[in-house]
């Protein structure tokens, strides 16, 4: 099967950076949100983002121009996939939400068209199951920022095909991204790996054990990490960091998973981190 038409459910951070490479890529490439305001937000967001690589010479005025005439926006979910090869969903964390949303794909999308999803923490497993063609259904877990980041976590739920995997691998190798194939487990192996570390982090606060900053000081001097953990924690959003944390306690059962309470108290608090001005770190 040869992709070439593809929509992106989700015009959120996550959204608008998948819809943003698919589109410089040369894919056909539908934003599709029922937020009409956030699709003009994305919008906006994809134009400066390409400004961004223009300016840094990443890449040329014309992929910009071509890029952007290769993108269309639409709050119809139901036409805006209905010629799609490759629907790629990327809205909030909710299983009702996935739900509904992957109800509505196999309902519109053609019979032949595969439905990925970029969750970060539910079960791909469970996200075929709400569809009649589980075979059809995969995991494709981009990184923020989408246009930066090269890796694709490829999840194969229990019913993913070869031929579905195959498929999505090639188009992550097309997109400039490195695929790595990851079975079905919660947090995959990214947030697996990423969650206990932050929440670690996060528990050194609490104690006292060092201030913030320096906690991240340690990370990025000693570890040669970009980001420390708590820049990292606020830059994802600490609620998205929560939600994670709890999938994993639930669904591995091991206390060694148990969010920090301090996390805890910050996502009541609403101190989200970078999108609501305050999280460990306070931003303009
Ligand atoms: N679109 C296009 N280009 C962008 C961009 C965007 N949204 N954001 C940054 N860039 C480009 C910049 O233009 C710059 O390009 P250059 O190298 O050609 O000059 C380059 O990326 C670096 O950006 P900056 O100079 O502005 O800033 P930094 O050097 O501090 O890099 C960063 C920013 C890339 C975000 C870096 O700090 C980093 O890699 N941080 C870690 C990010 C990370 O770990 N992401 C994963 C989060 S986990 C996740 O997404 C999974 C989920 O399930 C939780």
């Amino acid at each position: 099967m040869t992709v070439q038409t593809v929509a992106i459910v989700g015009a959120g951070t996550m959204g608008n950076g998948i819809a943003h490479v698919f589109a410089l890529h040369g894919y056909e490439t539908t934003l599709i949100d029922l937020d009409e305001p956030l699709l003009d937000e994305a919008r906006g967001t994809i134009e400066q983002n390409l400004t961004r690589q223009v300016e840094k010479d990443a890449i040329a005025p014309a992929d910009r121009a071509d890029a952007l005439d290769r993108l269309s926006f639409t709050p119809d979910t139901a036409s805006g996939v209905a010629v799609a090869d490759l629907v790629v969903e990327a809205v909030p964390e909710e299983r009702s939400l996935k739900a509904e949303v992957f109800g509505t794909l196999d309902e519109h999308a053609p019979d032949e068209a595969i439905l990925a999803s970029n969750t970060s923490s539910i079960s791909i497993t469970w996200i075929g199951s709400q569809t009649d063609r589980p075979d059809r259904v995969v995991g494709m877990h981009f990184f923020n920022p989408v246009p930066v980041m090269t890796l694709v976590e490829a999840v194969r739920g229990q019913r993913t095909s070869d031929a579905t995997y195959d498929v999505v691998a090639d188009v992550a190798d097309d997109l400039g991204k490195h695929p790595v194939e990851v079975d079905d487990y919660p947090g995959f192996v990214s947030n697996r790996v990423l969650m206990p570390m932050i929440n670690e982090a996060i528990f050194c606060v609490m104690e006292g054990v060092a201030e913030p900053d320096d906690i991240d000081t340690v990370m990025t001097l000693g570890m040669n990490h970009p980001m420390g953990p708590l820049t990292l924690a606020d830059f994802i959003g600490l609620d998205v960091c929560l939600h994670i944390l709890e999938v994993l306690h639930d669904e591995l059962g091991d206390d060694k998973y148990r969010p920090c309470p301090l996390l805890r108290r910050k996502v009541t608090a609403g101190q989200l981190g970078r999108k609501t001005g305050e999280g460990f770190f306070e931003y303009e």
